[in-house]
């Protein structure tokens, strides 16, 4: 099976089931056109994260990296009309490409960019007393995953969903020998996943427009740290 196969799957799907939508589209170009890296999730993934945030009733989304906005409008929509979305980014071209395009989007008053780096900002949104959130996208640095997974736990209650992007990498994240600092990031928080109590967790791996990658989900099932049936 070839990249190309993968590719053409993913755009027969998506041409069926995922609306043709100015909206996103204008999204894509203007990042594109700012020069920011094509890197977002593909619009499969983006109604996947629109429909888990929609069984999960979410009401409070935070999303750990930015860049134009693209999950953010898909996980925004997800909302009803009261619902809050925090995004965090710390470039701020990004944010500023991000903000114009969740403008554009009708959801400024849903989504707030905050601009600054992912850990200066989760224990300011912990201070600010911001959580807990019902959903929470894990898709900025791959080298600090553990430590935002533990501040996602923080910012977690029982029933808390949390979604870590980008952790198969192409299969490298099954080779022990691997020096990539991504893939070490992403294998010391399956460790931390492994021993971590408070969630149930599984991986599924995906193939598409992207490549081969896949999507942590953990689902918080206890807010104490006390033993589960995982
Ligand atoms: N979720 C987006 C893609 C995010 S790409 C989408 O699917 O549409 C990752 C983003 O995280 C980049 O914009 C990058 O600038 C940002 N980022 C990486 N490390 C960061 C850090 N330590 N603090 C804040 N933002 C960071
Ligand atoms: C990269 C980052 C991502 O979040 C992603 O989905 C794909 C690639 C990267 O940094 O290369
Ligand atoms: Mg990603």
């Amino acid at each position: 099976m070839t990249q190309e196969r993968w590719t053409a799957v993913d755009r027969y799907h998506t041409d069926l089931l995922v609306r043709p939508d100015a909206v996103l589209d204008a999204a894509v170009q203007a990042s594109a056109a700012a020069g920011l890296p094509s890197i977002s999730v593909t619009p499969s993934q983006g109604k996947l994260l629109y429909l888990l945030a929609k069984m999960q009733g979410a009401r409070k989304i935070l999303e750990i990296g930015t860049l134009g906005g693209y999950s953010t409008i898909w996980l925004a929509r997800a909302l009803p009309d009261s619902g809050r979305l925090i995004t965090l980014e710390a470039d701020p071209r990004h944010a500023e490409i991000a903000r114009a395009n969740i403008a554009r989007a009708g959801l400024a008053n849903v989504v707030t960019v905050r601009l600054s780096l992912v850990m200066e900002t989760l224990p300011q949104l912990a201070a600010e007393g911001q959580g807990p959130f019902d959903m929470i996208f894990i898709d900025a640095d791959k080298e600090n995953i553990p430590e935002y997974f533990t501040w996602a736990l923080r910012l977690s209650r029982q029933g808390s969903l949390i979604i870590v992007d980008n952790v198969v990498r192409n299969g490298a994240v099954a080779d022990p020998a691997s020096k990539d600092a991504s893939v070490l990031g992403v294998r010391r928080f399956n460790e931390q996943l492994a021993a971590e109590l408070r969630v149930s967790a599984t991986v599924m791996q995906t193939v598409g427009s992207k490549g081969y990658d896949g999507f942590t989900l953990a689902l918080v099932i206890s807010d104490e740290g006390e033993r589960g049936s995982k």
